[in-house]
């Protein structure tokens, strides 16, 4: 008996403490299951990875639109119409010397760093608008003045980033381009890029600014050709490609310093991928090109011809790949992203 009863003593009190313990973990599963029923069901090893990129990608939005409690209060949003009942058709365009920055920061008040997103209607496509630039600050603001309203009529989730060329070697469009394409995706998963001349406003909001299936070129014609394409197969001005047509192809080269050939390497590149080039309708791929002399640093390219001839051979090793560069600053302003790169100078 003596010896029995510390073990009997500790079996009894063992008891109690089971009991304790069983009901506390039952505790716990009502707390932790309710709500998240369906949730902790369907976590298998395969979908647990999807979620977890869904997460992260919506914390990135919620850190971007900078309204914490914005996505958490609304109630779920349906895809937008497929035709937004904002469009106008075409319109008349001004061009005012007194407009400033702040007129058209004040014009566009839900412009957040730059990106927009409709408030009442999931965008059906998410676009990151790359605006290569220097020197052309007159010209960047006709174009954001346009723009944005453009873009919002459009019922379209976007984001417009400005990558500003440093230092003044010759300028280099296309690799300015695949910097913003890089740049870019860092901050979101863009499903689609248009790639911008500073210098081109489009007339008519019809003009979709969405990628499709194929390579879309959206400059059909511009006040300064008499509205006719430049040349058939131009594909330069202001094109859309879907990230993963852009990636399909390498991007651009990084190889074309000055005016001209860029934008015809990208459609021989765009062509061996057996991709077709669309367009939208004459009549709303209508653009104003605002006048203007060459800049100095932008001289015609004499060697294009002959670089246009190698693509094919050497389109694999230079393009986004290849694409090396240093980011001066990130400058998140309230139209645009502000990316200063230091790009390099042509190898002679
Ligand atoms: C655009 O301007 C022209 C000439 O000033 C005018 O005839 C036309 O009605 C205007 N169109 C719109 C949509 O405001
Ligand atoms: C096209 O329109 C813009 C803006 O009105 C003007 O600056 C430019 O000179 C025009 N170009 C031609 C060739 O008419
Ligand atoms: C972009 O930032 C650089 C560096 O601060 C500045 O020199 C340049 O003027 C800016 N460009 C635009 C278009 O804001």
């Amino acid at each position: 008996m003596g010896f029995c009863s510390p073990v009997c003593k500790i079996l009894r009190r063992g008891k109690y403490f089971v009991l304790l313990i069983l009901s506390l973990s039952v505790l716990a599963w009502i707390a932790t299951f309710s709500g998240e029923t369906v949730k902790s069901v369907l976590v298998s090893s395969a979908t647990t990875q999807a979620l977890v990129k869904e997460v992260t990608l919506r914390d990135k939005l919620n850190s971007w639109t900078a309204a914490p409690d914005r996505v958490n209060t609304q109630p779920l949003k349906t895809e937008c119409p497929e035709k937004s009942p904002l469009l106008q058709g075409a319109l008349n365009l001004s061009f005012e010397s007194s407009l400033k920055l702040k007129d058209v920061e004040g014009d566009n008040k839900d412009v957040n760093e730059g990106e927009y997103e409709p408030s009442d209607c999931m965008a059906r496509q998410s676009i990151a608008i790359l605006i290569p630039h220097r020197n052309r600050e007159r010209h960047l603001l006709y174009l954001l003045h346009h723009l944005h309203p453009f873009l919002q009529r459009q019922q379209l989730h976007y984001a417009v980033y400005v990558i500003q060329q440093a230092g003044d070697a010759t300028f280099n469009r296309a690799k300015l381009l695949n910097v913003g394409y890089l740049e870019a995706l860092k901050d979101y998963s863009w499903e689609c890029f248009i790639f911008h001349d500073v210098d081109l406003v489009p007339e008519n909001d019809h003009n979709l600014y969405m990628c499709d299936k194929q390579p879309k070129h959206l400059v059909v014609g511009r006040n300064a050709t008499g509205y006719k394409l430049r040349y058939k197969g131009y594909f330069g001005g202001v094109t859309a490609m879907t990230k993963e047509q852009f990636l399909q192809v390498n991007g651009f080269s990084n190889i074309y310093w000055g005016w001209g050939g860029e934008d015809d390497d990208l459609r021989i590149r765009v062509e061996l991928q057996k991709m077709k080039i669309v367009r939208p309708p004459a009549q709303v791929a209508r653009y104003t090109m605002v006048f203007h002399k060459r800049d100095s640093g932008n001289e015609i390219n004499k060697d294009r011809m002959k670089l246009l001839g190698r693509t094919p051979h050497v389109w694999r090793k230079d393009g986004l790949n290849s694409c090396s560069y240093k980011t001066l600053s990130v400058e998140r302003l309230p139209l645009y992203v502000n990316v200063t790169v230091d790009i390099g100078k042509p190898q002679s």
